[in-house]
């Protein structure tokens, strides 16, 4: 992401925000564990969609800092409880934290940073508390979900959509929200910009799991292939099932290679219409912004959607 100067000042404000509260404990485990991946690096995507958000409104506001780093603490929270239920073993191109402190002390260490972010939410106050407790609740349904789900083949593109509906966009769109809250925007502005969040968030989704087929680990600082090892079959898997019945009974039968998948994927054309889908997405994010009035911030938040198309080489 190639932010401008001044929102990477001020995520550099929420950096600290994030540092202080994730390390406060006078316990060494606790704070080491709880900023592992605060220190890894990462995006920041969430925070710097509340930021750009409140631009809608009167940005710089104190509330809308606390809300920009408790949705990442919230974020960060998902990562640490997801990594333990997809087994994974390395996140922001380090070692996960169950696979350096254990599942326990992942799961503890997850749920210490949800209450941080909630205390940095009640401490932002008016809408922010509830805004982000409907999130969490959002994603632990999508989460839920997609457990059900784990391991069949025949999980429809609607039911696949509904989760990540869940699981991603609902923390795309609460940013996108919290923006808008925090800064007093009005209730039209808001609104395209959650339209905005929702799309941004289904696109981004989309694109994770393209690249967990293709991507290079060295650019997304994680192990290729998660999913289909995992069960988790995405887009560009259910595509192809419907399309190659021999993919079906492959996966069925419990064999989940990647290198096994990829021709598939291929010739049934299920890797382009997965990027076409994720660019209407971004399309759509974009067009959400229209009634908005031009600016440097909304340039920026259309360079966001950009960026994350150009991850799979699709054009917004
Ligand atoms: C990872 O989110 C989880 C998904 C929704 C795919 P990010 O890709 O935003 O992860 P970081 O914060 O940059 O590490
Ligand atoms: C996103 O799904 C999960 C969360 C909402 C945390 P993934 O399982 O695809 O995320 P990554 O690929 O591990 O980051
Ligand atoms: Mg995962
Ligand atoms: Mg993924």
């Amino acid at each position: 992401m190639n932010l401008p100067e001044w929102l990477q000042a001020e995520i550099g404000r929420v950096e600290d925000v994030l540092m202080e509260r994730a390390g406060a404990s006078p316990s060494a485990l606790v704070a080491e564990s709880s900023t592992h991946l605060i220190k890894a690096g990462g995006k920041r995507v969430r925070p710097a969609l509340v930021l750009l958000s409140s631009r809608a409104g009167t940005p710089g506001l104190p509330q809308t800092d606390l809300a920009a780093a408790a949705i990442e603490l919230v974020h960060l929270a998902t990562l640490y409880h997801d990594d333990v239920i997809d087994e994974s073993m390395t996140r922001r191109g380090v070692p996960t934290v169950h696979s350096k402190w254990g599942t326990d002390v992942a799961v503890l260490a997850g749920d210490y940073l949800f209450a941080n972010g909630s205390t940095l939410g009640a401490e932002a106050g008016g809408e922010v508390p509830g805004i982000l407790a409907r999130a969490i609740a959002e994603v632990c349904e999508g989460q839920i979900v997609e457990t059900s789900t784990v391991g069949d083949p025949n999980r429809s593109v609607d039911e696949y959509m509904a989760t990540i509906g869940g699981k991603t966009a609902a923390l795309f769109r609460a940013g996108c929200e919290l923006g808008a809250a925090t800064s007093g925007a009005n209730d039209g502005a808001r609104r395209a910009l959650v339209a905005f969040g929702e799309h941004l968030g289904l696109a981004f989704q989309i694109v994770d799991d393209l690249l967990d087929v293709l991507g290079d680990p060295k650019l997304t600082g994680k192990v290729p292939g998660t999913d289909l090892r995992e069960g988790v079959f995405t887009l560009p898997v259910l595509l192809a099932c419907e399309r190659d019945p021999s993919l079906r009974s492959m996966l069925a039968s419990g064999e989940r290679d990647i290198a096994a998948a990829l021709p598939i994927l291929t010739a049934t054309g299920a890797l382009e219409d997965t990027m076409a889908m994720a660019a209407d997405h971004g399309a759509a994010a974009v067009a959400a912004l229209d009634s908005l009035p031009e600016g440097d911030w909304l340039a920026t938040m259309r360079s966001l959607a950009d960026g994350v198309l150009a991850q799979i080489g699709a054009p917004a």
